[in-house]
């Protein structure tokens, strides 16, 4: 790698399932990956709600039962040592899980929800909580349906906009552990280069996009050191 880069620059690391991999979490489109298993019409659209909520439940309560065991990996650990050197890094996560926070990793944005969280399908009603639910939920204040607070397929992502303006003013943008078939989020990296930013992108499979400046083909927990060590010594503040 050769570009300039200064201790306060912005930087924008854009984070998937990958990065959660090795935390023993599955990601969706690997071989065994939850759409292999599971029908992502029926678990993660509206409709799919609508239609089976007690199906809905079921799985996202694997899901969140998971979080209270699972624990980050040492991709998360070496964004918390690089957020330490560059404090101005936003993680931009498409990833519902508690990883980055457990790390200690500051800034992150988590734009399809959180399993954490659970809101109402009508009022505005939302809590924390990561309890194990057995019947389906019902909202204390309206009375009709709660469900995860997940961003499915037809909705539409959260803070895209506070997301556009880091994209446009970030110097480095770093993707980590996606396959950049979903959207917005797979067009990310473009907006950031087409703003003059440079790209890094690590993930385990090649992934084809003309925006990449760098690429590392590999595991996350092993690459993001060297990768984040070589950035910080290009670094002459
Ligand atoms: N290190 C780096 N990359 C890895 C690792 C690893 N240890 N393990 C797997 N990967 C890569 C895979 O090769 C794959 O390209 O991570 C990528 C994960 O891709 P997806 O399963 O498609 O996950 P993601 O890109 O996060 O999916 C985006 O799709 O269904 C939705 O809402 C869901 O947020 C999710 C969105």
């Amino acid at each position: 790698m050769n570009f300039a880069i200064k201790k306060h620059d912005l930087i924008v690391i854009l984070t998937g399932a990958g990065i959660s991999a090795e935390s023993g979490l599955s990601t969706f489109r690997d071989n065994n990956g939850l759409w292999e298993t599971y029908n992502v019409n029926e678990v993660a659209t509206p409709e799919g709600f609508k239609k089976n909520p007690s199906l809905v439940w079921k799985f996202y309560n694997k899901r969140r039962q998971q979080l209270k065991n699972v624990k980050p990996n040492n991709a998360h650990k070496t964004i918390t040592y690089f957020q330490k050197y560059f404090h101005n890094t936003h993680i931009i996560t498409q990833n519902v899980d508690n990883l980055h926070e457990k790390a200690g990793n500051k800034n992150t944005i988590h734009m399809h929800g959180t399993l954490e969280r659970i809101i109402c399908t009508h009022c505005n009603y939302s809590r924390n909580d990561l309890d194990k639910i057995s019947e389906i939920p019902i909202c204390p204040e309206c009375k009709n349906y709660l469900r995860p607070d997940i961003v499915w397929f037809g909705e539409i992502p959260y803070y895209l906009e506070a997301i556009e303006k880091l994209l446009k003013e970030s110097v480095l943008f770093i993707g980590i552990g996606t396959s950049g078939t979903v959207y917005p989020a797979a067009e990310f990296i473009n907006i950031a280069k087409q703003f003059n930013a440079k790209t890094i992108f690590i993930n385990k499979e090649s992934v084809n996009n003309h925006s990449i400046d760098y690429f590392y083909q590999g595991e996350a927990g092993s690459l993001l050191e060297e990768v984040f060590n070589e950035i910080i010594n290009m670094c002459k503040n």
